[in-house]
């Protein structure tokens, strides 16, 4: 059976090696011709993804080949979309890409294959939207095919470990998709768990992502609490984490394209609903770690005061503008809104990027700067402050 893969960006590409490993022809389909070029001919397009090389290297061009044109996957058997869905200025889904994407699919959809949607979605999104779109492009009904929602779990920088590892849910849209889909799914996913719906599969995946939100929003409350009364946080969270208590770490906020995305499904769900308080404890944790940068915003400026020069003429380095550590990835990173936060206030920002060359950070329009050679360098992965003397602050 050959399988088609819709989305080979750092969640999909992943996944559709994954796939190949396991002795199926994959068919990918990305937007990106540049990106299928280097596929196919054996090239890695996410070097920053351990254990991938090795598989595009061995299957690119032979078992997994890519293209931009969605006919090229007519013949599979089963399509796996994993486009992203953003939200849009006002946090509303913005379905445009994912619709793009399952109204593709639908025009080629035959009799008995099976579509299954892993990009993270608000819940009743599989069993609502995408089955009315594929309806509507086939001309067929659910039961002359297949519908089921199986998120990815994955985290950049762990995704083929995670992918062989880690449990992973698959729920359809009705009875006979969910075992349709977890017959295929467990031939590549070790780790498979089937739950009764889609809608539970896409709750799964949302749940985790706002838990992870809330608890880091405790996180920097605890932190801030901490630091006001001269205690010593990450000793006190080191004796207090324990079975129960899983309290993650404070940051300068929560970015990438996930975490600081999925809590405003429920939210506008629910005020769609007129149950805008069910969702408040969700609400406040988005804001509380979108204020982070200008807590860290603060305790620079008065680390500033330290310095003997006019506020105007101290450079500041921020030692890392990614989301993340470890992860070229610039998508809601609160550490480049807290460069832009400080260079509003007047500041000489420079910033020095591990995951970046000089060039790349210039083209993205920053200075790039030595950490050494700046007055007071912040390190947003550490949260550490330090003046050129080399005194922590
Ligand atoms: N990256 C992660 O760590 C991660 C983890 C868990 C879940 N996810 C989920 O996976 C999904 C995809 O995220 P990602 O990180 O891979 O995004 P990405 O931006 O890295 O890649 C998306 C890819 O889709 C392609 N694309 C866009 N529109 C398309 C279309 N209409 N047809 C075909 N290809 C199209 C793009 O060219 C790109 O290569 C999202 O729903 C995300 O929430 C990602």
């Amino acid at each position: 059976m050959d399988i088609s893969v819709i989305g080979l960006g750092k969640a999909g590409l992943p996944l559709a090696a994954i796939i190949a490993d396991s002795g199926f022809n994959v068919t990918g389909i990305d937007l990106d011709s540049k990106k299928c070029e280097l596929i196919n001919s054996g090239e890695n397009p996410i070097p920053e993804e351990p254990g991938l090389e090795s598989l595009i290297k061995k299957y690119g061009g032979k078992s997994l080949r890519a293209f931009t044109d969605y006919c090229s996957a007519s013949n599979c058997k089963a399509y796996i979309i994993i486009v992203p869905l953003f939200i849009n200025e006002f946090r509303e889904p913005d379905f445009r890409t994912l619709k793009g994407a399952v109204k593709s699919v639908g025009k080629m959809l035959k009799k008995g294959d099976l579509v299954v949607v892993e990009t993270t979605v608000p819940p009743l999104t599989t069993e609502e939207l995408v089955l009315r779109w594929l309806e509507e492009e086939s001309g067929m009904h659910l039961g002359e095919f297949y519908l089921a929602h199986s998120p990815e779990r994955i985290m950049s920088g762990n995704c083929i470990s995670r992918l062989r590892e880690f449990p992973k849910v698959i729920g359809g849209v009705d009875k006979k998709s969910g075992i349709v889909a977890f017959e295929m799914y467990r031939k590549f996913i070790p780790n498979l768990h089937l739950v009764s719906s889609a809608r539970v599969a896409e709750f799964v995946k949302n749940i985790e992502g706002c838990y992870r939100d809330v608890n880091i929003a405790l996180a920097n409350e605890l932190y801030k609490i901490a630091e006001e009364l001269g205690i010593e946080f990450y000793e006190s969270r080191e004796h207090a984490n324990h079975e129960y208590c899983h309290l993650l770490l404070p940051s300068t906020g929560v970015g990438g394209h996930c975490i600081p995305v999925y809590p405003w499904f429920l939210i506008k769900e629910m005020e769609r609903k007129g149950k805008d308080e069910f969702a408040d404890l969700l609400r406040k944790s988005r804001e509380i770690n979108d204020k982070m940068i200008e807590y860290w915003a603060n305790k620079i400026v008065i680390a500033c005061l330290k310095i003997d020069k006019p506020l105007n003429k101290i450079t500041i380095c921020i030692k890392g503008i990614t989301y993340r550590k470890g992860v070229k990835e610039l998508f809601h990173s609160r550490n480049m809104a807290l460069a832009k936060l400080l260079a509003d206030k007047g500041f000489r920002i420079s910033i020095y990027d591990e995951m970046f060359t000089r060039e790349e950070i210039e083209k993205l329009g920053l200075a790039w700067g030595d950490p050494d050679l700046a007055d007071l360098t912040f390190d947003p992965f550490d949260l550490k402050i330090k003046l050129n003397a080399q005194k922590n602050v």
